[in-house]
């Protein structure tokens, strides 16, 4: 006798999928938001960058939030495919596209650019693995120092010099820009964002007939809803590296 096992069903998973999927889709879209201020300038952007900096334990929480959102969205889209399999073990024997769509078809290999894309992702902006030299970009900001000379900062003695602010802190813009002044960089950010443009252009709409949310009006619209938020975020974050590396933005920064 085979006793039912909720974590076992269908319906279960792609719960989770579903779920974990809001909160990656909101995050990405308030991440496009947050980088967008890098045409405002290299103030406003490496204050935004500060301030998430100085959000302190919470930054951590998000953090592990997003974590657990990736392993358990990975690990549901697997089970959902291997439940699938059990369910169908022989397979169809013509393949049907029917209902399916390009977006439909490669969702598990644009899953699989995207986690590779984060993962160098964070080891060049992040942990700057790939380039420790921009740990050390910093900027003055803050209170400009009326006379240039030495003085003793917790300990330790520095040079101050007049018309600077007097508090220090990470020049992400400056780390943005040079990053993306390499053409290969930025190529490979564009090509990940439309990888992501192709993934979310699918699955938004999926996760909203998951969560019950589909019928002969609803659904078209729905479908566009998700086609525009996929593409609209990949407006918005390519913008970015072509920006700088087409038209020259913030060239003024580097060295
Ligand atoms: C043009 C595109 C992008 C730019 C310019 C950009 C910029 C940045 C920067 C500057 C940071 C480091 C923040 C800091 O520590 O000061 C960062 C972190 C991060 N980015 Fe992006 N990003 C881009 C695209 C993406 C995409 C498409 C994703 C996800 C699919 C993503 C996911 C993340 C994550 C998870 C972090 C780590 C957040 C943290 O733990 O602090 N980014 N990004």
């Amino acid at each position: 006798m085979s006793s039912y096992n909720p974590f076992n069903s269908t319906i279960f998973n792609k719960v989770i999928m579903a779920g974990t999927g809001v909160i990656l889709v909101l995050f990405v879209i308030g991440h496009m938001v947050g980088n967008l201020q890098v045409f405002l300038g290299a103030d406003v952007f490496n204050t935004y960058a500060h301030f998430l900096k100085s959000t302190g334990e919470l930054l951590w929480i998000m953090r592990l939030v997003l974590l657990l959102c990736v392993v358990l969205h990975v690990y549901t889209s697997l089970k959902l495919k291997f439940l699938n399999m059990k369910a169908r073990p022989e397979g169809y024997s013509v393949t049907s596209y029917v209902k399916s769509t390009l977006y439909s078809r490669t969702m598990i290999y644009s899953g699989i650019v995207i986690f590779l894309f984060v993962v160098y992702h964070l080891l060049h902006f992040t942990a700057f693995v790939t380039n420790p030299e921009y740990a050390d970009y910093s900027e003055n900001y803050g209170p400009v120092l009326q006379s240039s000379g030495m003085i003793d900062h917790s300990g330790n003695i520095i040079q101050v010099t007049e018309g600077e602010g007097i508090f220090d802190r990470h020049d992400a813009y400056k780390m943005v820009i040079t990053g993306f002044n390499k053409p290969i960089v930025a190529i490979v950010y564009i090509l990940a964002v439309l990888f992501l443009a192709l993934h979310l252009s699918h699955a938004i709409q999926s996760m909203f007939q998951t969560l019950g949310w589909s019928g002969p009006k609803t659904t078209p619209r729905l479908m566009l809803v998700s086609k525009l938020i996929g593409w609209g975020l990949f407006v918005g974050f390519a913008s970015i590296p072509v920006s700088v590396l087409i038209f020259g933005l913030g060239k003024g920064v580097i060295g």
